[in-house]
């Protein structure tokens, strides 16, 4: 089985906002990554709900939304109004973060937890039964087009051990430089989802490089 392969909306050309929707509807990609920025729990400001509309009536596929955001609580239910069907927190935004992963399933989505480069796995050991997924994030979040911080299929390894010994089918997701070079080591390490923004929407033909980077994983 391939990895799930999901073009991050970030690097898209928002000035032919409908076509590039098209044109992940009609390729090999599984998700849809929608990178939500608040300028303070990263250094820079992306888009909210207004990007949610659009992508709720165009995209065929499933929305993975990803907060980078302080407080995510604030706005859990907002976003399941807004069609988001994975809701991705980090950790380090997260005070109660039991209580935020139990909202976002109330709420009818599948749950996420991030990871800073710098956030050891073990410590999601006593979360992980309520995560669907975690996003190690393989780069500083906050920016596309950064390079890939090796140290992250250490981390997918370990991540991958212990949601086997806890006898759960959570996913990997990698976020971060992914790239036609990484994307079968990371495949192989034991990643489920790779996020791909700049090697997508940078290429020449991004259609193209959403089936490589399929074909690479399978
Ligand atoms: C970074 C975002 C990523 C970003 C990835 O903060 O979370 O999803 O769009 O972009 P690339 O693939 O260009 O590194
Ligand atoms: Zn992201």
């Amino acid at each position: 089985m391939s990895a799930i392969i999901a073009p991050s909306i970030l690097s898209a050309n928002f000035g032919k906002l409908y076509e590039e929707i098209e044109m992940i509807n009609n390729s090999e990609a599984g998700w849809f990554h929608v990178d939500v920025m608040d300028g303070v729990f990263v250094p820079n400001i992306s888009f909210g709900f207004p990007l949610m509309k659009p992508l709720k009536e165009k995209a065929t596929k499933t929305l993975d939304v990803h907060l980078m955001i302080v407080d995510p609580d604030r706005y859990i239910k907002t976003f399941a109004e807004a069609g988001a069907h994975v809701l991705t927190v980090h950790y380090e935004a997260c005070t109660h973060l039991h209580r935020t992963l139990s909202e976002i399933k109330n709420q009818g989505m599948k749950a996420g937890v991030a990871l800073n480069p710098h956030t050891p796995v073990s410590l999601l050991r006593d979360i992980l039964p309520l995560c669907d997924l975690v996003c190690l994030m393989s780069v500083n979040p906050g920016f596309g087009g950064q390079k890939f911080i090796e140290n992250t299929y250490n981390k997918i390894i370990e991540l991958k051990a212990m949601i086997l010994e806890l006898g759960l089918n959570t996913l990997i997701e990698i976020d971060g430089g992914v790239a036609l070079n990484n994307a079968q080591l990371l495949t192989e390490a034991g990643a489920d989802v790779l996020v791909a923004g700049n090697t997508v929407f940078g290429s020449e033909n991004p259609t193209k490089t959403i089936s490589d980077l399929v074909e690479l994983t399978k």
